[in-house]
């Protein structure tokens, strides 16, 4: 049974309206990799692993990062979605995210520079002896520059204008997979040092032709691809973009050149800048010179919303409920992602509401579970109410 998670109250659970969706509050999954996949197939542990945020009353789900191409991936273990046979992966997580009221949401990418490395637990780092002995082979990358991201890790090949053109029709065939698949919600993943971000960023890209040089040059290939995806995406449904609103290394991308890039989304359709950061020069999200401290995202995403009017998602050390409640009162952002806190918790938004004092009765919870712990509740000392 579908339960909602909606309603007055805090603001954490007012809904929110994205062209023709609702979203029943404000909470969305962020974006993990998990590593598992085989071929970029989906794996039960894909299925598991996001089915728990659906029923723990997110919002939003969003899978992984997901590769438009083979080549695109990050590690062996990534996602992907440039052939058919990848759909039913996908469509089996929307599918259960859907009958629980949850948006699926999608993210595709390619890792241009970053692609072929080693699973976080294997070492993070470019794929050495040991990965090859467990067969995982390194493969050719590509990116704007023959610039790699560190000393040590592959050099990739700078694309070539043909191969360019389709990269970018590859992002407009996985949004097609995507929208068959039954999402309803994509996100372009321009973040991270991955292949988008690479270009966008003057530390990786040092091209000389209309794809590099000043901002509009480096900034050519973001748009292409969102005027690409959302060409193939219904107009009906949101398209979102994540942004390292910062290099957070000298010489970077900065905080202007995020409005700037944000406001050419928006003239592009884009509904959500999803502001992140790091990534340019190391592994995921690395960024010497932004201090990790709770919510060290949020002013990315307040500044990005205050200057182009457009609905924002603050991500980035986000735990409490209350925070997250902050951030909407001070109007900092529109939406709340949740990454490894829902990882403790895949309970977070039913326990968040709790916490806000909009449900004490499991009323929300997935009937399989509610009508048992509200009997527990009422008839047992064993209850505890979370801690405020
Ligand atoms: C296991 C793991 C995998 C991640 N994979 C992705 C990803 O696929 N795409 C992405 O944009 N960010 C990815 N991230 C970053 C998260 O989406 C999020 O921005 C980051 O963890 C900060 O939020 P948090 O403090 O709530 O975890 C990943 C983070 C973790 C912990």
């Amino acid at each position: 049974m579908t339960r909602t998670l909606a309603g007055a109250g805090p603001l954490l659970f007012r809904p929110l309206e994205l062209r023709s969706l609702r979203l029943r509050n404000r909470i969305v999954i962020s974006p993990m990799c998990q590593y598992s996949a085989h071929e970029g197939l989906l794996a039960d542990w894909h299925r598991v692993h996001l089915g728990r945020f659906a029923t723990g009353g997110a919002a939003l789900v969003f899978t992984e990062a997901t590769a438009v191409t083979k080549q695109g991936r990050i590690t062996h273990g990534c996602t992907g979605l440039w052939s058919d046979e990848q759909i039913a992966g996908h469509a089996a997580v929307a599918a259960f995210a859907r009958l629980h009221g949850a948006v699926p949401g999608l993210q595709i990418g390619h890792a241009g520079r970053k692609a072929s490395m080693q699973r976080p637990w294997f070492g993070n780092g470019p794929l050495n002896e040991a990965d090859r002995a467990r067969g995982d082979l390194p493969w050719p990358i590509v990116g704007p520059s023959a610039l790699p991201v560190a000393e040590g890790w592959l050099v990739p090949e700078p694309l070539r204008l043909p191969q360019i053109q389709t990269l970018v029709e590859d992002f407009a065939a996985a949004a097609r997979r995507a929208l068959a698949a039954g999402y309803q919600a994509l996100e372009i993943h321009g973040a991270h040092g991955y292949l988008i971000q690479s270009f966008l960023s003057p530390i990786a890209n040092k091209r000389t032709d209309a794809y590099g040089g000043d901002l509009k040059g480096r900034m050519r290939l973001a748009l292409e691809v969102t005027e690409a995806v959302r060409g193939a995406w219904p107009a009906e449904l949101p398209l979102f973009f994540r942004v390292s609103a910062v290099d957070g290394v000298d010489g970077g991308w900065a905080l202007d050149d995020t409005v700037a890039l944000a406001k050419a989304l928006q003239a592009q359709g884009v509904d959500v800048i999803d502001c992140s950061s790091g990534g340019i020069a190391g592994s995921a999200t690395a960024a010497a010179r932004v201090k990790r401290q709770p919510g060290f995202q949020v002013p990315f995403a307040e500044r990005v919303r205050r200057e182009t009017g457009m609905p924002t998602q603050a991500v980035g050390l986000i735990t409490h409920p209350r925070q997250a409640e902050a951030i909407l009162a001070q109007g900092q952002a529109d939406l709340v992602a949740i990454g490894r806190e829902a990882l403790v918790d895949p309970n977070w938004p039913l326990h968040a509401a709790e916490t806000l004092g909009r449900s004490v009765d499991f009323a929300d919870w997935p009937a399989q579970y509610g009508w048992w712990l509200a009997v527990r509740r009422k008839n047992s000392e064993l209850y505890r109410p979370r801690e405020a």
